[in-house]
C-alpha cells in the first residue's frame, strides 16, 4: 500500500507492509519467490591495525577449531576498539573497491554494469529482516541515486554514535566475547602454527592475539535480488582450510549463550534469522556458533550450514520465513527506486529512508541542515566522497 502526503516543503512518501500470518495462509504465496544470484565475489580488501584501507588479504584468517572451555573475557583490557568516525557507515573503502574494479584490467566494468544498489552488507540485513523486527529494531538510512544507482549509507545521528560507543560495562563485556572467540578461532595459516607456543605463559592455549577491531578482512560481492543488480561490502571473519577467491569457503563466528530450555531455543531461532541474512548476502556457506556461560565460558561449538537454517527453524516457536524477507526487500527497493530522484549537475540531493516495526518505511528528502550535517564539512557531494563523485562525471 502506497500512501502519500505533504509535509512541510517537503515531500513524504509511505510505504505499509503487512506479513501474511502463518493463519492466514497456510500454504507459502502462490507467486514465485523473489530469485536471489549466488553472489560473485568481485575484489578483497583489507585493514591494518591502524586502520589503513589496503587492497590485499593481509587481514584474512583461516579456521581452527577453538579450545573447549575457552575463557571469552580474557584480554579484555588490551582491547582495542574501533573509533567513533566508524560507527558512521561511510561508503568510502567500499566505493574506492568499486572504482578499483572498474578500473581493473579487461572486464571489470562489465562485472559492475548495470548496478542498482551499492551498500554494506550490515545495511541490507537490517532490510531483509525488518519484517520481523521488533521495535527496538528501528533504522534509517541515506540514500542518493546517481545513474540510476542508489547509494545506501546507515544513518547514525551523532547522539547515537556516542551511545555506541559508551555501552556499559556489562555491555561492553557481551561484545568483547564475540570478539575473543575470533581470536581464539582463527589463526594466520590453515593450523595452528605452533601449538606449543603458549606452553608456560600465561596466555591461553588458543588464543592467537589480542583482539583489535581496527583489523578487517571485507569481501566485495555481486549479486541479485530480484531485478536489482547488488554491489555488497562485508567484513568475512575467516576462511576454512583453503581461500578460493570465492566466497565457497567462508565462516561466519558467532557467539550466543547456551540453550537450557524452550525459551532459550525459540530467542535463539529468533537470532538465526540474522546470523542467516548477515552470511546468505555474502555467500558465507558456514556458520561456527560458540555457545557460551554467562561468565563468557565456552562450553560448546555446533557448526550450521547457511542454506540449512531456515529448514531448522520451519514450525518452531522462533520461526520465520526467508521467502518473506526477500519479497519484502524487492518490494522496499522498488518503492526507494521510485521514491528517490536523480543528482543532476553538481547539486545533491540526499533521501532518509526511515524504517519502524510495525509502521513501515517512510521516504522523505533532507533539508540543507541536514545536507550539511551529512557533508560534515569534508569534501563530500551529500554522503559521497568528492573524488568518486568526479570519478562518475569523468
Ligand atoms: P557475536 O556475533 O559473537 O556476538 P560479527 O558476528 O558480525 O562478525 O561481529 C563480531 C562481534 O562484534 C559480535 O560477536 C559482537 O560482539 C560484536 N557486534 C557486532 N554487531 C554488533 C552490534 N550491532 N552491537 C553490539 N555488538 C556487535
Ligand atoms: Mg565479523
Ligand atoms: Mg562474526
Amino acid at each position: 500500500v502506497v500512501d502519500e502526503h505533504h509535509e512541510h516543503e517537503y515531500e513524504e512518501r509511505v510505504l505499509s507492509y503487512s506479513l501474511p500470518s502463518s493463519s492466514s495462509s497456510p500454504s507459502p504465496s502462490k507467486r514465485r519467490p523473489t530469485p536471489f544470484q549466488q553472489p560473485t565475489q568481485l575484489t578483497t580488501f583489507s585493514y591494518t591495525p591502524t586502520r589503513d584501507l589496503v587492497f590485499d588479504n593481509s587481514a584474512l584468517k583461516y579456521y581452527v577449531e577453538p579450545p573447549r572451555g575457552a575463557k571469552l573475557d580474557y584480554g579484555y583490557e588490551r582491547w582495542v576498539r574501533r573509533g567513533l568516525e566508524e560507527e558512521k557507515g561511510r561508503l568510502d573503502s567500499l566505493l574506492r573497491a568499486l572504482e578499483k574494479v572498474r578500473e581493473g584490467e579487461g572486464e571489470g566494468k562489465e562485472r559492475v554494469r548495470g548496478l542498482g544498489v551499492v551498500s554494506w552488507r550490515g545495511v541490507l540485513t537490517k532490510i531483509l529482516t525488518a519484517p520481523y523486527g521488533e521495535e527496538r529494531d528501528a533504522w534509517e538510512l541515506n540514500v542518493m541515486k546517481v545513474d540510476e544507482t542508489l547509494y545506501f549509507e546507515e544513518f547514525v545521528s551523532d547522539a547515537k554514535a556516542k551511545e555506541k560507543q559508551n555501552m556499559n560495562p556489562r555491555q561492553s563485556m557481551q561484545t568483547y566475547y564475540g570478539y575473543a572467540f575470533e581470536s581464539y578461532c582463527t589463526a594466520d595459516t590453515p593450523r595452528r602454527s605452533n601449538p606449543d607456543a603458549t606452553q608456560g605463559t600465561r596466555v591461553p592455549f588458543g588464543w592467537s592475539g589480542d583482539v583489535n577491531n581496527n583489523v578487517q578482512w571485507c569481501s566485495v560481492v555481486r549479486t541479485k535480488l530480484g531485478n536489482t543488480r547488488i554491489l555488497i561490502g562485508g567484513e568475512v571473519d575467516c576462511v576454512r582450510e583453503k581461500y578460493t577467491g570465492q566466497p565457497d569457503t567462508f565462516v561466519e563466528l558467532k557467539t550466543s549463550l547456551t540453550i537450557r530450555g524452550a525459551h532459550d531455543e525459540a530467542r535463539f531461532e529468533k537470532k538465526l534469522l540474522k546470523f542467516y541474512f548477515q552470511s546468505f548476502l555474502l555467500g558465507v556457506p558456514e556458520i561456527v556458533v560458540g555457545f557460551r556461560t554467562p561468565g563468557g565460558v565456552v562450553s560448546t561449538v555446533q557448526t550450521f550450514r547457511t542454506v540449512e537454517i531456515p529448514r531448522l527453524v520451519r514450525g518452531k516457536p522462533g520461526a520465520w520465513d526467508p521467502v518473506q524477507c526477500l519479497d519484502w526487500g524487492n518490494r522496499f527497493l522498488e518503492f526507494v527506486k521510485e521514491s528517490v530522484e536523480e543528482c543532476h549537475g553538481s547539486r545533491a540531493r540526499v533521501w532518509r529512508v526511515g524504517f519502524s516495526p510495525g509502521e513501515g518505511v517512510r521516504v522523505r528528502e533532507l533539508n540543507e541542515t541536514e545536507m550539511a550535517e551529512v557533508e560534515a564539512g569534508e569534501d563530500r557531494v551529500g554522503f559521497l566522497p568528492g573524488w568518486y563523485w568526479r570519478g562518475l562525471a569523468a
